[in-house]
């Protein structure tokens, strides 16, 4: 019997769930103004997290649902320790179609060579300046030429691709780095990508004003560089764009100028073990105390099931009556 002879993954509003983004710890080692206070956050304990024996049980139960896609994430992956055995294992779960991860980059060049190694499918690598003292603002961490050694460690393995560079995009600061980036996406392999800020920073700083939305990013390149629009990707969160003198391609990430959620695919697990039906999510159910209970897999599986049933049909980010959540995008994973 084949592992997706099960009835598929499907939430009350008809999507499909194929995605799982999979937090492995809360911790980081850097403290980006978007997500963290510069104190750092109260941290997890150790036995609070998820085993790696306990995470490959979820996500081979979700492979099983139709699950295809794992993304690694955190708080930071890489400081999770062992991760690239966590990836090893995952790689083997029978259903699934990558594993990919979401990482600051920092640990990149130690790294790089074992997760190629252990199977890492594709990499997003988070940068929001090209320029060193611009990123030491943003993430309070002077690791810049750290980042771009990770990146260059990586793009060695033609095995992971793409490998895409993330730019959380704010008003008043990311307006200058829009054409250092078009050049960066036009003279190297990296696949650029800029992101709305959206209200998960843990100094409360966001309001609509202060998200620079992907037509403003785009129309400050496409005034130097004429830009056309590809097809979109099937569950593809980004617009992408090919720079029409052929040179390279850049996207747009915008969920709050252009909410996605109808297109939903995806669910979260938190580092100690709550599943999130969206990043949004002011509930959450948690599958810890269910998997150290002892509960069978058939009980986990309806777990999952009446969870995901009720996914949010959309997040309310910009609306009247928004409530954010109490996480902020490093307790969640992006
Ligand atoms: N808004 C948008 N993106 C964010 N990220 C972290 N916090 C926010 C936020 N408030 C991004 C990171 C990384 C991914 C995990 O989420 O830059 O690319
Ligand atoms: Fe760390 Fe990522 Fe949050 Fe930055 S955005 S502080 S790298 S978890």
């Amino acid at each position: 019997m084949s592992v997706t002879a099960a009835e598929p993954l499907r939430d009350g509003h008809g999507r499909l769930i194929e995605d799982v983004r999979v937090s492995v710890t809360d911790r980081c080692n850097f403290r980006c103004q978007y997500c963290m206070p510069a104190e750092g956050l109260p941290w997890l304990d150790r036995k609070e997290l998820l085993s790696f024996e306990e995470l490959e049980r979820v996500v081979r139960l979700l492979a099983g649902m139709g699950v295809r896609d794992v993304r690694l994430t955190g708080g930071e992956p890489l400081v999770r320790r062992g991760l690239p055995r966590l990836v090893e294992r995952l790689s083997q779960v029978e259903g699934l179609r990558e594993v990919s991860l979401t990482t600051n980059g920092y640990l990149l060049e130690r790294d790089a060579d074992e997760l190629a190694a252990t199977g890492i499918k594709r990499v997003n690598v988070s940068l929001d300046s090209l320029q060193r003292d611009r990123f030491f603002h943003m993430t309070r961490r002077d690791a810049l030429p750290q980042v771009l050694r990770g990146l260059e460690a990586l793009a060695r393995h033609p095995g992971v691709r793409p490998i895409k560079v993330n730019a959380v995009a704010m008003r008043g600061f990311t307006e200058e780095e829009a054409l250092p980036f078009a050049e960066f996406a036009r003279s190297s392999a990296f696949q650029v990508r800029f992101i709305e800020f959206m209200p998960l920073d843990a100094d409360r700083s966001w309001s609509s004003d202060s998200v620079l939305t992907g037509d403003e990013v785009r129309a400050l390149i496409s005034a130097v560089h004429p830009l056309e629009e590809l097809p979109r990707e099937r569950s593809g969160t980004a617009r992408v764009f090919r720079f029409t003198d052929g040179r390279g391609e850049i996207g747009f990430v915008n969920p709050v100028s252009e909410p996605f959620c109808a297109d939903c695919n995806r669910i979260r697990l938190t580092a100690e073990g709550k599943l999130r039906t969206c990043l949004f999510s002011l509930h959450e159910t948690d599958l810890r105390r269910p998997l150290r209970d002892g509960a069978c897999d058939t009980e986990i599986e309806q777990i999952v099931r009446a969870a995901v049933w009720r996914k949010e049909l959309k997040h309310q980010v910009g609306e009247e009556g928004f409530r954010r959540p109490a996480r902020t995008m490093s307790a969640i994973g992006g």
